[in-house]
């Protein structure tokens, strides 16, 4: 099976958590484009697991093979695919999930759509493991953004009731990479700490905990987007809604603009260096669906992981009773941790296709 996302760049992804490999396919990169190899690979090591105790210890290199569509780093316009092999598979856990589906995750669902036979070890097409050759188009996407003055960034913005620090009105360049190269991406550490206390405290009682992912894009241009259905929140909440775990987006005030007076919500219009700009970004750089210049903010929530070794009720297949389910393998106590690099992937993705589609290449320098 493949899973197909955009228009005028498209990424098809292929392969599945415990088959071979995960790959992508990705048409309509700009011919000649130079990609930074050693930072997509930094890219990439973000999202991959078995780098730190607060993720699964499923331990992948995540190395991506370019088997056609690059030569020496520079894109030649044939369909770049890149294949990433999968060398630490551990099959042993799922076989008692045939039976007893997992509460939460889609093992029911999958047997629904596909039939018994469907292959969910590891998770199957709904696993995490999927995201890695999103990373390496998303990858790709953020740096031809950034070679039109385009930046994206994201953040662990909250772990059960802990939450980071918002991202400033403008945040920039800097500060993204800062966060990037931390184990627990957050901009206060003193926060950063207590969600490392608190995922390590729920995997201990085999537990998990949910979370959320702040990403902020600058140097949108303005002018992106339409009404109705040519929104720009649709266009990227359909890319980060593709994100298995994630259960809700908002954008800016999000859904806290409906506690607000219009008073407090209107973002005052005022010049900025000879720009129209707002004074807040309670509308997230987004008003009728259009960017308007100021930065893309949104926020994503991700359910607790659904694999846990406490006890849940769950069904028996073969049997059609009822019983109890207790999860083992290799599981992330919090998708959210892993899940940053995927939330900025996602929406340079979305950003670079909607870009493509209505100013065809002419941004890029
Ligand atoms: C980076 C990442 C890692 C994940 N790791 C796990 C995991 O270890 N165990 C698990 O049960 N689900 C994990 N998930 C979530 C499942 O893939 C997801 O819960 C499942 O597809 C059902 O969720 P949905 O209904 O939101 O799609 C992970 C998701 C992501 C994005």
């Amino acid at each position: 099976m493949s899973y197909r996302y955009g228009n005028r760049i498209q990424a098809e992804i292929t392969g599945s958590s415990h088959g071979d490999y995960v790959a992508v396919d990705i048409t309509g990169l700009p011919k000649g484009f130079r990609v930074d190899t050693g930072r997509l690979q930094r890219f990439l090591d973000r999202r991959a697991p078995g780098k730190s105790i607060l993720t699964t210890s499923r331990s992948e290199s995540d190395r991506p093979v370019f088997e056609s569509g690059m030569e020496d780093g520079v894109l030649n316009g044939e369909v770049l695919r890149a294949v990433i092999c999968n060398i630490s598979q551990d099959p042993s856990a799922y076989e008692k999930i045939k039976d007893t589906p997992r509460p939460s995750h889609a093992d029911l669902t999958a047997r629904i759509k596909y039939g018994p036979d469907v292959d969910m070890r590891g998770g199957g097409a709904f696993s995490g493991r999927m995201t890695a050759p999103v990373c390496v188009a998303g990858g790709i996407a953020v740096q031809i953004l950034e070679s039109m003055g385009i930046y994206a960034g994201a953040h662990l913005r909250s772990v059960g009731p802990i939450a980071d620090e918002a991202f400033p009105l403008y945040p920039d360049r800097e500060l993204f990479s800062r966060i990037s190269e931390k184990e627990l991406p957050v901009i206060d550490d003193v926060a950063g700490e207590k969600m490392r206390e608190l995922i390590l405290s729920c995997a201990s009682q085999g537990d998990s905990v949910g979370g959320t992912v702040e990403c902020a894009v600058t140097g949108v241009p303005a002018g992106l987007g339409g009404p109705l259905f040519e929104g720009v929140e649709g266009r990227i909440a359909h890319a980060v809604f593709g994100i298995p775990g994630v259960k809700g987006v908002e954008f800016g005030a999000g859904f806290g603009a409906s506690a607000m007076k219009g008073s407090e919500c209107n973002d005052p219009f005022i010049i900025k260096d000879g720009e129209i700009r707002t004074g807040t970004n309670n509308s997230a750089g987004i008003q009728g669906g259009i960017t308007n210049g100021m930065p893309v903010v949104f926020r994503a929530a991700f359910k607790p992981t659904p694999s846990i070794s406490v006890p849940q009720k769950t069904v028996s297949l073969s049997r059609m009773e009822e019983t109890e389910i207790s999860v083992t393998g290799r599981h992330d106590p919090c998708i959210a941790v892993r899940a940053v690099p995927v939330v900025e992937a996602v929406t340079a993705l979305a950003l670079l296709d909607l870009i493509v589609e209505e100013k065809e290449w002419n941004l890029l320098k």
